[in-house]
């Protein structure tokens, strides 16, 4: 039987994690192999043209599984009927701007996205946050998208996870199918606390098999939470085709649920687990079951995770402040 085309919402499409992103999703790895697709490309008047290039791009390559691809400049437009809103644009930190300032900006961004989100998407919606920063934009769009459910407003940390699994990986000599558990606590910044108490390798604490406190606390934590900043440094400019496959992977599991055995870490709206004040989007241990996200129950949290887990809660809790000041939430 045919299937209905997903309608898939991408703004910023005309950035960096656009043109990575794109052609990814028109390709299947969104959603899947039997999923056709409808992409709604959202952008400023300035990238409107470039991104009907991205558009042009995406027609030139035939993908069987791509049925639509249409750009607009207008959120109401492009959130309408939105299955799956993935929101990459937003407006970077300039010199001298300080954090309430780009909070501010953002809230220009996310607060009419939420509202247009709230007006057009489709029930089922499920919202991913991409745009820094995140945890605090998401927030910002779900508070002005009250008929929608709060769990469909995510913010993506996925990134961040799949860096720790790689920095694991490389220090066990193991490859990153064999690290599960691993979890990324807080916000999507620097204060971020990768987990590797709970993870397993084969048969394993992750913990247990590194056996090197120097290295979790000197190299292993800093390096996964200032590796946006080292590619920066880097590239000259943030990760891109890491942040959209981290995007994909996001999605992807929430649509079709985590492997059995494991589990994830994603930006969702907290219930007070684990002592995050509720209403807080932060990152956590998460499974996907029947197309919802699930936060892990019952981890013992020891004083050495506690103390990284409360810093980073914390500079969340800052941000709600300032956005609720500025009210944006
Ligand atoms: P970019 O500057 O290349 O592209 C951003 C695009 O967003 C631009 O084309 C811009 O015109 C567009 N845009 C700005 N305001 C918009 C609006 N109101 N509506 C629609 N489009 C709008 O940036 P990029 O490299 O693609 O990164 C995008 C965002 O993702 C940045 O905020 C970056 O910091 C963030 N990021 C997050 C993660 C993560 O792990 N969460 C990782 C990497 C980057
Ligand atoms: C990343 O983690 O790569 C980005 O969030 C960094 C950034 O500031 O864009």
């Amino acid at each position: 039987m045919a299937q209905v085309p997903v309608n898939v919402t991408v703004t910023g499409a005309a950035g960096q994690i656009g043109y990575a992103l794109l052609f990814r999703i028109a390709s299947g790895q969104l959603l899947g192999p039997d999923t056709p697709v409808n992409l709604r490309l959202l952008e400023i008047p300035q990238a409107v043209q470039a991104a009907e290039g991205t558009a042009m791009e995406l027609d030139d390559c035939a993908f069987p599984l791509l049925r639509s691809v249409d750009v607009f400049d207008d959120a109401r437009q492009a959130f309408d009927g939105a299955n799956v809103a993935l929101l990459v644009g937003a407006r970077p930190r300039t010199k001298g701007m300080e954090r309430g300032d780009l909070l501010e900006a953002n809230g220009g961004i996310f607060k009419p996205q939420g509202e247009a989100i709230n007006a057009g998407a489709a029930d089922d919606v499920r919202v991913l946050v991409v745009g820094n920063p995140a945890n605090s934009n998401a927030l910002i769009a779900q508070a002005h998208a009250p008929d929608v459910p709060a769990e469909q407003f995510t913010a993506m940390t996925r990134l961040d996870h799949n860096r720790a699994l790689s920095q694991l990986a490389k220090k066990l000599n193991v490859q990153v199918s064999e690290i599960k558990k691993l979890t990324i606590w807080g916000n999507h910044s620097a204060t971020q606390y990768p987990d590797i108490f709970h993870a397993e390798v084969n048969g394993t604490t992750g913990a247990a098999a590194v056996n090197d406190q120097a290295w979790l606390e000197n190299e292993f934590i800093p390096t996964v939470a200032k590796r946006g900043a080292a590619i920066i440094e880097a590239r000259g400019a943030s990760s891109a085709a890491s942040a959209a496959n981290a995007a994909i992977d996001h999605v992807y599991d929430w649509v079709n649920g985590t492997p059995e055995g494991d589990w994830t870490s994603a930006a969702v709206m907290s219930d007070g687990s684990y002592g995050v004040p509720e209403g807080l989007i932060s990152s956590f241990p998460v499974v996907s079951r029947g197309g919802q996200w699930e936060i892990v129950q019952g981890l013992e949290i020891d004083s050495f995770s506690r103390e990284r887990i409360d810093v980073s809660v914390k500079e969340l809790s800052e941000e709600r402040e300032a956005i609720a000041k500025l009210g944006l939430v």
